[in-house]
């Protein structure tokens, strides 16, 4: 999995080159959660969902399934995101995105929100892979992803 999923990654961030990026945010981390916004906007559930959905912006689907269609092109690598607002507040889930690495060292699951990603194309290298407000819009998602 591990080639495949370079080339994904470096082709996502080839792809939202473009994209604005956030200023640099130094959130606070209070136990296994980020509880504080990263954005003075809320985040947007419906762009969250094609952010997530998205398999060249997010890339969520690669390791994850979800309420998608077409569950042939999910991934089995990681939890269903199905359910994910049941498990997880709304902080724990920005932590999770933001930096899974934070929680996890040996996760495989990219820090959407750091700066030190190594697995990302040459572009994104010392950047982000998701802008701040794109991370807002994908935990508005994931905190509507209910059983
Ligand atoms: C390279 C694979 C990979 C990618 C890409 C990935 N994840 Fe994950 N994710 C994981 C793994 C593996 C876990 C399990 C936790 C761990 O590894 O510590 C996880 C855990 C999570 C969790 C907590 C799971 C639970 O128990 O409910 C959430 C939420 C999550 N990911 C959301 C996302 C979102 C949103 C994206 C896209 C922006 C994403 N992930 C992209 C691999 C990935």
């Amino acid at each position: 999995m591990s080639l495949g999923l370079a080339c994904a990654v470096a082709a996502a961030a080839g792809s939202a080159a473009a994209a604005p990026r956030a200023s640099a945010v130094d959130p606070v981390v209070v136990g296994d959660a980020m509880p504080e916004p990263l954005t003075s906007l809320p985040g947007d559930v419906a762009r969250g969902r094609s952010i997530v959905g998205d398999r060249r912006v997010g890339l969520c689907l690669l390791c994850h399934a979800g309420p998608f269609p077409e569950p042939a092109s999910q991934g089995t690598l990681a939890p269903d995101l199905a359910g994910a607002g049941d498990r997880w507040s709304t902080g724990q889930l920005r932590l999770r995105v933001a930096d899974a690495r934070r929680l996890n060292p040996a996760t495989p699951m990219p820090s959407y929100l750091g700066s030190g990603e190594r697995r990302v194309g040459r572009a994104w290298r010392g950047r982000p892979v998701l802008t701040a407000q794109q991370v807002e819009d994908v935990v508005a998602y994931l905190g509507t992803l209910r059983r």
